[in-house]
């Protein structure tokens, strides 16, 4: 089939790769010149794990092409991705801004009929705003289908290629036919296409995120009552979890959930039930608990150093909001680093892929190490705040050698809690005996 994808972030990018991918015929849209001059060189703008391989292999074969020109791929494709941003407003709603105006865009320019896809996660009642902009001045048919992704950073690849659902709000018969003959490829495994209205589908996806992030920030709670009483929350996570209507997933605590998906998600449903005089009582809590969970580690290192802290050096491992991507936003390491640079730290960071977004951010008030190992010479303790797999089995006796005291505060519960004790650490996690 002939796609469109307009936006190249992250969704854009993962969708119109993994489409070409099924043998579709993909071409990405963006204003940015120089980022479609890049990725028509075959560079990928993102780190995003066995996205390259998917890129450069449909690149060569011809399927998926990038351009600047909204017009070519409003010509070229007969389902029209929407994949642009939606950033958080000043109020915590969603700005429908670069929506809108390309829908108007759209409007104009289309000669016959299209499926214009939105993608990009958007309040509810968008798709009724698209169509009716698109229809102000479009001379043609055309349908407008939600279907939201449910791509998770770091393994958005596999997740568009093994789908556990795919999500397709549409009101006519002639787009959904469309979109279940684009997604049969993805879902032969059995896994449901389920089809429901507009409205339903866009609201899916806030009531997704907004349950993960609530599920999370549960345990954060259980943990934290655990510290209180003396229990362990890994005992807890096993056996609440082995009951399958809880299930495993998302009951890792930690220092709180961060990323461009749960923060920005969580408040913009909060935000849109009291446009319409609903009280997510249960969202205000997620949100509040979330924010004190991130610097949870700061009591207990100001109780180590006995409340002083000025020209300590600490050592982070771990900058990214989660493993395997270099994004940074909301992370917890942000909110910690702050408040130990506030008390007079010195901070030496290291991250696999985060530390130039860091550097962006702030600048020569960090020492960036080389390697894990490089950022903990001299240091008096170490913080862990992202649980990248090449923390998890670190040389003990090298930790010892090169931190000035042997202490750990790990954000992420990596480790065994009496393995460190028998190596001789001070270990200080997450809803674990201190
Ligand atoms: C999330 C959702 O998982 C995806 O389904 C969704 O498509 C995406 O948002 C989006 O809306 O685009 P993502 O933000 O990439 O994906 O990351 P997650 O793996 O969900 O992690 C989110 C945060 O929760 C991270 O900070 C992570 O450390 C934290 N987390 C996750 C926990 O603290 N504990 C857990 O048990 C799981």
């Amino acid at each position: 089939m002939k796609i469109s994808v307009i936006g190249t972030g992250y969704v854009g990018l993962v969708t119109g790769t993994c489409l070409a991918e099924t043998g579709n015929e993909v071409v990405c849209v963006d204003i940015d010149k120089a980022k479609v001059e890049k990725m028509r060189n075959g560079v990928v703008p993102i780190y995003e794990p066995h996205l390259d391989v998917l890129f450069e292999r449909n690149i060569k074969a011809n399927r998926l092409r990038f351009t600047t020109s909204l017009e070519e791929g409003l010509e070229h494709g007969e389902i029209i991705f929407l994949a642009l941003p939606t950033p958080e407003d000043e109020d915590g709603s969603a700005d429908l801004s670069y929506v809108l105006n390309v829908s108007e865009e759209i409007g104009i320019k289309i000669k016959n009929y299209k499926v214009i896809v939105d993608k990009s996660t958007v309040p509810v009642g968008t798709s009724e705003k698209v169509h009716s902009v698109i229809a102000k001045n479009a001379s043609c048919d055309f349908d407008v289908v939600s279907n939201p992704e449910f791509l998770r950073e770091g393994f958005a690849v596999d997740d568009f290629l093994k789908p556990e659902r795919i999500i397709i709000g549409s009101s006519s018969e002639k787009a959904t036919e469309l979109m279940k003959r684009l997604y049969s490829p993805f879902v032969r495994s059995g896994n449901p296409i389920i089809v429901m209205d507009e409205k339903s589908a866009e609201l899916t996806k806030y009531a997704a995120n907004a349950f993960l992030a609530t599920k999370i920030t549960f345990m954060n709670e259980i943990a934290n009552y655990c510290e209180k009483v003396g229990a362990d929350v890994d005992m807890v996570r096993a056996g609440i979890g082995t009951d399958s209507r809880i299930g495993k997933r998302f009951l890792f605590p930690g220092i709180g959930y961060g990323g461009s998906c749960f923060p920005k998600d969580v408040k913009a449903l909060q935000k849109a039930g009291k446009n319409v005089n609903y009280d997510f009582k249960i969202l205000n809590s997620v949100i509040e608990i979330n924010s004190a969970q991130k610097t949870v580690l700061l009591p207990k290192i100001d109780n180590y150093f006995k409340n002083d802290l000025k020209g300590k050096t600490i050592a982070i491992w771990g900058l990214a909001f989660k493993p395997e991507t270099d994004d940074i936003r909301e992370a917890p390491s942000i909110d910690i680093m702050e408040a130990l640079l506030q008390k007079g730290t010195k901070l030496q960071v290291f991250d696999p892929e985060a530390m130039p977004n860091i550097k962006k951010r702030f600048g020569d008030k960090l020492n960036y190490s080389q390697s894990m190992y490089a950022a903990l010479e001299g240091a008096d303790a170490l913080v862990i705040c992202t649980e990248w797999s090449i923390f998890r089995t670190p040389d003990y006796g090298k930790l010892k050698e090169l931190l000035k005291n042997p202490v750990v505060f790990d954000g992420r519960n990596l480790y065994n809690v009496n393995d460190m004790e028998t190596e001789g650490f001070t270990y200080v996690s997450v809803g674990r005996k201190p």
